[in-house]
């Protein structure tokens, strides 16, 4: 870790609009978040090219791309790093990495060149108390109106999570579809909850009603099929 300074970092909260801008990439230019407008898309940073935890989460992301599409989920990468860097270093994983049973893995999704950190700086994720030249790796899931749904951020030793930046999109989606709330740990199929009542009488009908289990008259739950989640909210 690089010594810290006091530099204020701004960067957008949930519920904001993403911040917008055009970029080279990879795929050609982008118009972000314009031209993702009707899907939902994840940004996310990564430190450097040609790194190791790096191109260990390149290879993650790239093989659950197809797992992302069904739930109508784009990808978008960014690093401060060069075109010509972004293009060598995906050859090379394409060409020459084996990990953890992927391989011959192509990473298909756009990969922003920004080496002159305007979008970095933009998504707050230039973060000085750990490093002034590299990028942290920031997770942007942004949904179908361009709106900043969750953010995370992982220091540059610590590899991201995808199944829980998965689950984040999917309980996301699950609790627009139903108007509930996702409880710690919730998967497709657990019980979700309901908002809280918001008078006596209804909490009293809803302690009595057979589907809805309260806990308290703040705390229901009800059952929510795993087949009936996953029929709303992947892509038709
Ligand atoms: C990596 O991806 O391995 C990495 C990148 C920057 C600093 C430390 C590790």
């Amino acid at each position: 870790m690089e010594s810290t300074n006091a530099t204020p970092v701004s960067l957008p909260r949930i519920g904001d609009k993403a911040p917008a801008f055009k970029a080279v990439t990879t795929q050609g230019e982008i118009n972000f978040p314009e031209q993702y407008s009707g899907s939902w898309v994840i940004l996310f940073s990564h430190p450097a090219d040609f790194t190791p935890v790096c191109t260990s989460e390149f290879m993650t992301f790239a093989t659950l791309m197809p797992e992302f599409e069904k739930y109508n989920c784009k990808l978008v990468g960014l690093s401060v790093d060069g075109l010509y860097s972004h293009i060598a270093w995906l050859r090379t994983i394409k060409e020459k990495i084996q990990y953890k049973g992927m391989k011959d893995v192509e990473v298909t999704f756009p990969l922003i060149e920004d080496i002159t950190m305007e979008v970095a700086h933009k998504y707050g994720m230039m973060q000085p108390g750990e490093s002034n030249t590299k990028a942290v790796r920031a997770v942007f899931v942004i949904d179908p109106k361009g709106i900043v749904r969750t953010l995370l951020y992982y220091p540059l030793s610590l590899g991201r999570n995808f199944d829980e930046i998965l689950r984040i999109v999917i309980g996301l989606q699950t609790a627009d579809a139903f108007s509930i709330a996702t409880p710690a740990d919730w998967r497709p199929g657990d019980d979700v909850i309901v908002p809280t009542a918001g008078s006596c009488g209804v909490a009293k009908e809803r302690m009595e009603t057979k589907d809805i289990t309260c806990h308290d008259w703040f705390f229901c739950t009800k059952k929510l099929d795993k087949e009936t989640v996953l029929k709303t909210i992947t892509k038709k």
